[in-house]
Order: C-alpha cells, then sequence, then structure tokens
C-alpha cells in the first residue's frame, strides 16, 4: 500500500480543522453580536448624557431623548469627531457641526445625514438604522 500523499495529508489535516475553526467563527461571530447585521449598529448602553461616538455613528442623548447621525460628513465624505467642546469636527477641512449634527461652520452645506434610532430590546443599548 502506498503511503499518502503529502497533498492528501494536508487535505486530512485541514478538514480535521475545520469543524474548530467553524466553531470559533461561529463564537467570534455572536460575540461581536448584531452590530454585525448590515444596515444596522448597535450601541452598547447605557449611554452617557451627551455627546457618544461609535463606530459610524455620533448619538446624543439629552435627558429621555436619543438622537444619531451619520459621521460622514456632507462635504466630501471624511469621517468627523468629537471635539473637545462637546461638538463634532471634519478633519478634513474644518466643518464643524453641533452635537446634534447641524453644521455650524463650512465648507459643509447640509447638516449630518440624521439616522433612526430605537432602544435595544433586551439590553440598555440602542439600533441606528444606517439606512435610514
Ligand atoms: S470632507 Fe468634511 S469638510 Fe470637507
Amino acid at each position: 500500500m502506498r503511503p499518502p500523499s503529502r497533498r492528501r495529508l494536508e487535505l486530512l489535516a485541514w478538514l480535521s480543522l475545520v469543524p474548530l475553526g467553524g466553531l470559533s467563527w461561529a463564537m467570534a461571530r455572536a460575540q461581536r453580536g448584531r452590530s454585525r447585521t448590515p444596515g444596522r449598529h448597535v450601541v452598547r448602553g447605557p449611554l452617557p448624557e451627551g455627546l457618544t461616538v461609535d463606530g459610524p455613528v455620533a448619538l446624543w442623548r439629552a435627558g429621555g431623548s436619543v438622537g444619531a447621525v451619520s459621521r460622514r460628513c456632507p462635504h466630501l465624505g471624511c469621517t468627523v469627531r468629537p471635539a473637545a467642546d462637546g461638538t463634532l469636527a471634519c478633519p478634513c477641512h474644518g466643518s464643524r457641526f453641533d452635537a446634534h449634527g447641524r453644521v455650524t461652520r463650512g465648507p459643509a452645506k447640509a447638516d449630518l445625514a440624521p439616522l433612526r434610532v430605537t432602544p435595544e430590546i433586551d439590553g440598555d443599548g440602542y439600533v441606528v438604522d444606517l439606512r435610514s
């Protein structure tokens, strides 16, 4: 009987790792949670008062009101960042936005895009609809 070829041994080794790889993939996916669902972003709570930046969204909370805007600058699409004064600043050309995403200084002429945000059903976070 011929010994198995190197290629066959590699294939067997690879097949023996698939269940473990599949398991770790499933566990990693479960840990990332629903924020990986296309079109929505989950922000883990509780949300502090004021401005919070989380991934592609900026959220603000004032008392019981919560709102979210996209961090994509309407000028040329750079990602806005939180500024020390509680506003949002675009690092590319200097546009500024208040905490609610309203433009306060150009060159951007439009506000940051508002996004629909709803409380998480089974947690204290929020679900932001990135397509809204
Ligand atoms: S891309 Fe934001 S100001 Fe130009």
